[in-house]
């Protein structure tokens, strides 16, 4: 038996189907210890008290938002700016040429989604990158980022767009002074990179609905999901593709094979996906 707070004990078994109600509604397959648990559920008894641990299990069933309150203490959102560079690359060299050359509408609108984007990093590297491709300021492209992490208060942060100096290791020296300024002993994202970004909550766990994107990033996400999660999840971003859209993964994720509606293009040693219905509609098929 563990202790959560004052008269309630949770055992092992609770603590199971606890796992198996956090994956069934927020997707991920937790790897965290008893001990972490236990900690992140009297974090969240700390706010909302509970009188049994059957009670709790019962919230969390029913509560999309208990599991999402939840999800704020236990899941890892690790990134840095230029986390991933080769799809970086991959969308500088590749994606954006191709997009260019297939939308002749001026100006040419371009919808980025970030899904699982932590603290913004993410978002922003994505908007630097394609700032250095394509003039985002001067009405040739209009771009928007959307930006979507189930962690609130990972998107609080993200918002902000205050970073510490040690940012500073990862970004490129050539970009920080066009995006970024100097405040005391952090950087502060410049409003040219801040404009581009909405930053949004979103459960991938569950179908929502932000519109249809030109590239979707999803790094560092499908391989914390459960099997069948991930397969929902694959599912869903396709959806959220326009067609011809991409997908991009981190550096070294890969789609099962069951999971290929998409087709693999490679180059210089990145793999990014591309929605296959652009494909059949240029050959004519
Ligand atoms: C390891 S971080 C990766 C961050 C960033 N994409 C990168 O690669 O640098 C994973 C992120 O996915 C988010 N995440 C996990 N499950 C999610 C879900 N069901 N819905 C939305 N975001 C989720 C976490 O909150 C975390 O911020």
């Amino acid at each position: 038996m563990h202790k959560l707070q004052a008269n309630v004990d949770v055992g092992e078994q609770e603590l199971s189907e606890l796992r198996l109600i956090l994956e069934r509604q927020i997707g991920v397959l937790l790897d965290t210890t008893t001990e972490e648990l236990t900690q992140a559920l009297s974090e969240e008894l700390g706010s909302q008290p509970v009188a049994s641990a059957g009670l709790l299990l019962e919230r969390l069933r029913s509560s999309d938002v208990e599991c999402e309150h939840l999800a704020e203490h236990l899941l890892d959102g690790e990134t840095r700016f230029f986390r991933h560079p080769l799809a970086l690359q991959s969308l500088a060299s590749q994606v954006l040429p191709e997009l260019e050359k297939r939308k002749p509408e001026h100006p040419r609108s371009f919808r980025i989604l970030s899904a699982g984007c932590s603290t913004g990093e993410e978002p922003y590297s994505i908007g630097m990158s394609v700032c250095e491709v394509v003039n985002c300021s001067g009405g040739g492209w209009n771009v928007n980022i959307v930006a979507s992490d189930i962690r609130r208060r990972a998107l609080e942060i993200a918002e902000r767009g205050l970073y510490p100096q040690s940012a500073l290791e990862h970004i490129p020296a050539h970009l920080v002074q066009p995006y970024f300024a100097k405040v005391g002993e952090h950087l502060l994202v410049k409003p040219r990179l801040r404009n581009l970004v909405r930053f949004s909550p979103m459960n991938l766990a569950k179908p929502s609905f932000l519109g249809q994107f030109d590239c979707i990033f999803c790094m560092d996400v499908l391989p914390r999901f459960s099997t069948a999660q991930r397969t929902t999840l694959v599912q869903r971003l396709h959806l959220y593709l326009e067609p011809g859209g991409y997908l991009f993964l981190g550096q070294k994720e890969k789609l099962l094979a069951s999971e290929m509606k998409f087709q693999p293009l490679t180059r210089d040693g990145y793999t990014v996906y591309q929605k296959a219905a652009a494909l059949a509609a240029r050959s004519g098929r």
